[in-house]
């Protein structure tokens, strides 16, 4: 066991429950794969995620979700959700029904059905703006990231810790033109930087896999696939700092009503994920968490096949799921 206490309202059935949730919104965007429909794969997606969390014994609420109510009519920000209201144990969800509606429509890599829960008020309720991210894998001194260094002070803390120089330390960053200072500043150090066209969830996460030979993920993205993020973090193993960037006054009034007052706070790990939680995500791309989602035909008939991934932190448990769906 790790230092997150065991919880026995987030009970140990619900982990495998997650994961029918997942599937059911990564196998209805996959229909839309590269069709060219962002709206239309995002759409499906969230469609059958809210359907299957009907079958769940929960009293959940969204408190990261498709947007405020008046924008998302479906998994939004405090919409119930599971089929125990009042009766089942009050969990928390974030949730991103399609993380990568760009790659869904354009066939690229690395598109995920990704949700987080949670005991009530253990995820923090972030508001629909950008944050600034660092993330590193597990095995690292604690502290050895820190956003209110420069991305140089960062790559040399972990590449010292690696036992490396920073040439040979990889650094993931989505690439978007806001980022040009950040990657001139990185290649001038001599680091590789792993550009990703969308998906920041999945490059976060990548930091903890070896095989992806990714060190950092660096940059900014969007503040729930942060806080997304960090849950996953907190059941593998890693280090995440988040700081919230606003781009005006609206923006800083939304973090007013979701109580946030240090608008320059930089959130640790259990900042953004606290307690026991877990993680799941189904691949909908093929990318280097997941296979994606697969038509095949098997015995003369036509099957769906799904690869997803459940960890908890309270256990530490990450489990592999390949799931074969009849077609029909
Ligand atoms: P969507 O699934 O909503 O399209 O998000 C994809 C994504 O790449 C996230 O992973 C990332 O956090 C965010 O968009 C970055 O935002 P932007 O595209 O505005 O740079």
């Amino acid at each position: 066991m790790n230092s997150a206490k065991s919880s026995q309202v987030l009970d140990r059935v619900l982990v495998m429950e997650m994961v029918r949730v997942t599937e059911a919104a990564a196998i209805a965007a996959s229909d839309l794969i590269g069709r060219g429909d962002e709206k239309a794969a995002d759409a499906a997606a969230v469609e059958a995620m809210r359907r299957a969390f009907d079958t769940l014994e929960i009293d959940g609420t969204v408190v990261i979700g498709e947007g405020e109510r008046d924008e998302a009519p479906m998994l939004y920000i405090g919409e119930k959700v599971g089929g125990a209201q009042g009766k089942g144990p009050r969990i928390d969800i974030a949730l991103d029904p399609l993380e990568g509606t760009t790659i869904t429509a354009k066939a690229g890599p690395n598109a995920l059905a990704v949700l987080a829960a949670a005991e009530e008020g253990c995820l923090l309720n972030a508001p629909d703006v950008y944050m600034d991210k660092i993330a590193v894998g597990p095995g690292y001194p604690e502290g050895v990231i820190d956003l209110a260094k420069t991305p140089t002070q960062n790559v040399e803390a972990v590449a010292a810790a690696k036992g490396v120089q920073p040439k040979d330390i990889n650094v993931c960053v989505l690439d978007r033109p806001r980022h040009a200072d950040l990657i001139a500043e990185l290649r001038g150090i001599g680091c590789g930087v792993v550009l990703i066209g969308d998906g920041d969830v999945a490059g976060v996460i990548a930091t903890t896999d070896p095989e992806t030979t990714v060190d950092l993920y660096m940059g900014s993205g969007g503040a729930p696939e942060g806080v997304l993020a960090a849950a996953a973090l907190r059941c593998v193993g890693g280090q995440f700092n988040g700081r919230l960037l606003f781009r005006n006054d609206d923006e800083r009034r939304r973090a007013a009503k979701w109580g946030i007052e240090d608008l320059d706070r930089i959130y640790k790990l259990t900042d953004l994920a606290r307690g026991d939680c877990i993680f799941a995500a189904t691949g909908v791309t093929s990318g280097s968490l997941l296979d994606g989602v697969k038509r095949l035909k098997r015995n003369g008939a036509m099957v769906m096949t799904t690869e997803s991934v459940v960890m908890r932190a309270s256990s530490g448990t990450v489990r592999w799921v390949r799931g074969e769906h009849r077609l029909g």
